[in-house]
């Protein structure tokens, strides 16, 4: 086989067979091609596509360049969640421990925060000495144990994504849905899950700028899951403004805890119900969406949930008195940012948000970047309520860095209008 001949097949807009794309994908992750023919390969994907077999072909092969976890010996029903990337985004923090409590075993392994989004592991790493480095036999034992784990993806996962990420990085490929469906996919099949539910954000800073092109990617990653025999669930759901009132990883994670108690923000609430809705239905506990949510429902009230979050912070090491005791997070100095003028929040800007808590120490600019756990913005409205001028929009809790510059990119990421207007979070379902 010939490298250049499978880079002129897919520019002419021809399909690839299996062992061509496995030819491609193991050449790649073994260097036998190079960057320059893999980088013409991607362009040619990006503007000719590839059909349901050849994606499918794509994932298995990306899957099998690496280790994959195998779950099989843990007994129960075994989930996992993926989202293509929020601002504010802690679902994972308060899902898992609601479904776990549950009995069903949630073994999930999560990224870092890059650029204006955030991770789940950073979130994780700001309650005092939580450990996400784990070996694949203590994630197995520990969802065999208390259901569930959250940890980093080992090196070993799925050596060809990390590679052909970097490069579509640098090429101008990411945004292709053939590519981002067979990457996320590769990842959720090798982690060894029965079921998965994918949260597809839709909206400014997302991977999917509307609902057309997002139900595109769900509908790709629904395919894969179903060609491999796992239950796939792809949620999509709104971004235009960043999901609950925190930003900033011990700020995410205390409204997490308020959410596990109960008191949480509406919109994190309803999405954690509902994609848990959906598990409890896969795992065969109930067998409506109504009785699920209301069986989740009940596991916050009577307090198993915050204490399954309880049991996995002390299983992997962590601080548990923060748990309790949420005031002990160390947290900025906090300024408030003030309306410049009066009517209906029309938008927040996710992406400005998340940069400017960027900005802040939050995030990271690049893969160096030191992360300040106790930095970024706690929301006062959000789009649909009045303000007057004068009135607080947000609280910026601010060290020393880039005040000023995460100040006014706040402030930019505010659109108002005079007419009254309703939000919708749940855009649509691909089961
Ligand atoms: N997330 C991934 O893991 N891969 C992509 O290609 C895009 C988002």
């Amino acid at each position: 086989m010939n490298v250049l001949d499978l880079i002129i097949k897919k520019r002419d807009g021809y399909s690839l067979t299996k062992t061509e794309i496995d030819y491609l994908i193991n050449g790649y992750a073994n260097g036998e091609i190079p960057d320059y023919q893999m980088s013409a390969f991607l362009m040619a994907t990006y503007f000719k596509g590839m059909n349901k077999d050849e994606i499918f072909a794509l994932t298995m092969a990306m899957e099998n360049s690496g280790k994959t976890v195998d779950l099989s010996q843990i007994k129960g029903f075994k989930v996992d969640k993926h989202s293509t990337g929020g601002v504010g985004d802690k679902t994972t923090l308060v899902l898992a421990p609601l479904v776990a409590s549950l009995g069903i075993k949630f073994a999930k392994m999560s990224g870092r925060g890059l650029g204006h989004t955030g991770g789940t592991l950073d979130k994780l790493e700001s309650i005092r000495d939580f450990n996400v480095n784990l070996s694949i036999s203590e994630f197995i034992d520990q969802v065999e144990n208390i259901n569930i784990a959250i940890i980093g993806q080992t090196k070993e996962i799925n050596v060809a994504d990390k590679k052909l990420y970097a490069l579509r990085d640098v090429t101008g490929t990411v945004p292709s849905i053939p590519l981002i469906a067979s990457s996320i996919m590769s990842k959720k099949l090798a982690a060894g899950a029965d079921a998965i539910i994918l949260d597809v954000k839709v909206g400014s800073g997302a991977f999917m700028p509307n609902v057309e092109e997002a139900l595109k990617l769900a509908s790709a990653m629904k395919d894969i899951g179903t060609m491999a025999n796992k239950k796939v669930t792809c949620v999509l759901t709104n971004m235009d403004e960043p999901l609950g009132l925190a930003i900033g990883n011990s700020l995410e994670v205390i409204e997490a805890i308020n959410t596990l108690n109960g008191r949480g923000p509406k919109d994190l609430t309803e999405l954690c119900l509902t994609l848990g809705s959906y598990l409890v239905v896969d795992a065969g506990l109930e067998t409506s969406l109504e009785e699920a949510r209301k069986t989740l429902l009940e596991q916050i009230r009577n307090g198993r949930a915050l204490a399954k979050f309880v049991e996995l912070v002390k299983a992997q090491g962590g601080n548990v008195d923060y748990i309790h005791h949420p005031e002990l997070f160390d947290l900025g100095e906090v300024i408030e940012l003030k309306a410049e003028t009066s009517g209906y929040i029309s938008r927040i800007d996710s992406y400005k948000v998340g940069h400017a808590s960027m900005l802040l120490g939050a995030g990271r600019e690049n893969l160096d970047s030191e992360i300040d756990y106790s930095v970024g913005i706690v929301l006062n409205k959000k789009v649909g309520d009045y303000v007057n001028c004068g009135d607080v929009l947000a609280y910026l809790y601010v060290n020393d860095k880039n005040v000023d510059e995460a100040y006014n990119m706040l402030k930019e990421a505010y659109t108002y209008t005079d007419k009254e207007i309703t939000t919708k979070l749940i855009l649509d379902v691909v089961r």
